[in-house]
């Protein structure tokens, strides 16, 4: 039960006591009182006389006041009814009561895993933090010597330093494209880590598609040549222009189309094109807004549907086994999906084991000086 003194006013609605004591008296033809602890009116008039107390489980509620035919009999009802009414509302009390405690603990147990979860966001946000700087700072400090023993090389291979046989002319063509390779690895690493600290700022300018595609594949032309696959390209879409960072858009077209080469098999193909289509891959969407697709069609070893949700995902590569046939570190789609979303773009794939892959990057279509404005930079997403 509850730990308050019963107060009969407050478990009790007066109404319900006035109907009670009318229904005695229309029962019994006698008047009745019911009074409270402090004997105070509660219902009925008052009566002189001797009063009965009304006691519910021991304790002093109330008392009440009988006068006028079959008074006892009414008196003895009347405790009755308020004894049940009492219990009921005692009852009711109790539950809510109870109910309310019970919220008020889950409440402060709630509250509690809030601020435990809080402080592990903190932390977790901390730690996110010392990474991206211990990212940024190491990127910077290794790119920094590796930038000296290029320049060396370099000046070596030019003969600056003497004359070089051909076989330390072979050795020197080694050490610099190792040494280029270690630094795309670097740049890459620094651009993904700040890619999560900072916004991309995009150095924004109408430039041909076309174009950029041109001088990206050519660079690919003689190692995809070597192993006896052709690179097909096909540009429909004459003069229209994205607004772009020439530097990004080249890094998407170049990432696009190392993969393609990378993951073909010799004597396979890679085709690139360029054609009008929907922003999105849905159909649906079409309407939405015209864009430039970038299609780069390999008949290569294809993606799993498993794994191909996951090949956005920075370091993620198909095959990370130490055995593994081809290099990369697995961050070149990465950038490219956060630089084509960044040009208010979407990337997407179709591909499965063995059939080849279609990788397809969307841009709007550059109409009119207003478009600026519209294509702010934009924020990135799940990267
Ligand atoms: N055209 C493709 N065909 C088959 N698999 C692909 C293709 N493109 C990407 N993949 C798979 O997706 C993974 C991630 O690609 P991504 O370009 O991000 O990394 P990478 O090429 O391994 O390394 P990086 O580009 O950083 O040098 C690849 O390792 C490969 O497993
Ligand atoms: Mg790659």
């Amino acid at each position: 039960m509850l730990d308050v003194p019963i107060e009969l006013a407050r478990l009790i609605p007066p109404a319900e006591l006035d109907e009670l004591v009318d229904a005695l008296r229309k029962a019994f033809g006698s008047e009745l009182a019911i009074y409270d602890r402090s004997g105070r009116l509660l219902a009925g008039t008052d009566l002189p006389g001797p009063r009965q107390p009304l006691d519910h489980e021991g304790e002093r509620v109330g008392a009440l006041a009988s006068a006028g035919p079959n008074a006892a009999a009414a008196l003895e009802l009347c405790a009755t009814q308020l004894g049940l009414l009492i219990h009921h509302a005692n009852a009711r009390d109790l539950a809510a009561a109870t109910h309310e405690e019970a919220m008020r603990i889950t409440f402060a147990e709630l509250t509690e895993h809030n601020q435990r979860l809080q402080r592990a966001l903190a932390r977790l946000e901390e730690l996110d933090r010392l990474k991206s700087n211990f990212l940024a700072t190491m990127s910077h400090e290794l790119r920094t010597p590796l930038t000296s023993v290029i320049g060396y090389a370099e000046m070596m291979a030019e003969g600056l330093a003497g004359p070089v046989t051909s076989e330390q002319n072979d050795y020197l063509v080694t050490i610099l494209s190792k040494a280029d390779q270690l630094l795309g690895l670097i740049t890459s690493v620094l651009d993904v880590g700040s890619l999560e600290s900072t916004p991309l700022a995009l150095e924004r300018s109408a430039l041909s598609l076309a174009e950029v595609v041109e001088a990206e594949v050519a660079t690919y032309v003689p190692q995809a040549a070597k192993r006896g696959i052709a690179i097909q390209v096909e540009d429909r879409c004459g003069q229209a222009t994205v607004l772009g960072d020439k530097k990004k858009i080249r890094q998407i077209v170049s990432s696009l189309v190392s993969n393609a080469v990378k993951f073909t098999a010799d004597h396979g193909f890679v085709a690139i094109a360029l054609r009008p289509g929907p922003l999105t891959p849905h159909e649906s969407d079409s309407g939405s807004g015209a864009a430039i697709q970038l299609v780069v069609t390999d008949s290569g070893i294809g993606i799993s549907r498993e794994q191909v949700g996951k090949i956005f995902e920075p370091f993620f590569q198909v095959d990370s086994s130490s055995t593994r046939a081809f290099g990369g570190t697995g961050l070149g789609l990465t950038l490219a999906k956060a630089y084509v979303e960044a040009h208010g773009g979407r990337i997407w794939v179709d591909t499965s084991p063995g059939q080849g892959s279609v990788f397809v990057a969307s841009f709007p279509i550059h109409t009119s000086a207003e478009d600026i404005t519209e294509q702010l930079p934009q924020q990135l997403e799940g990267v």
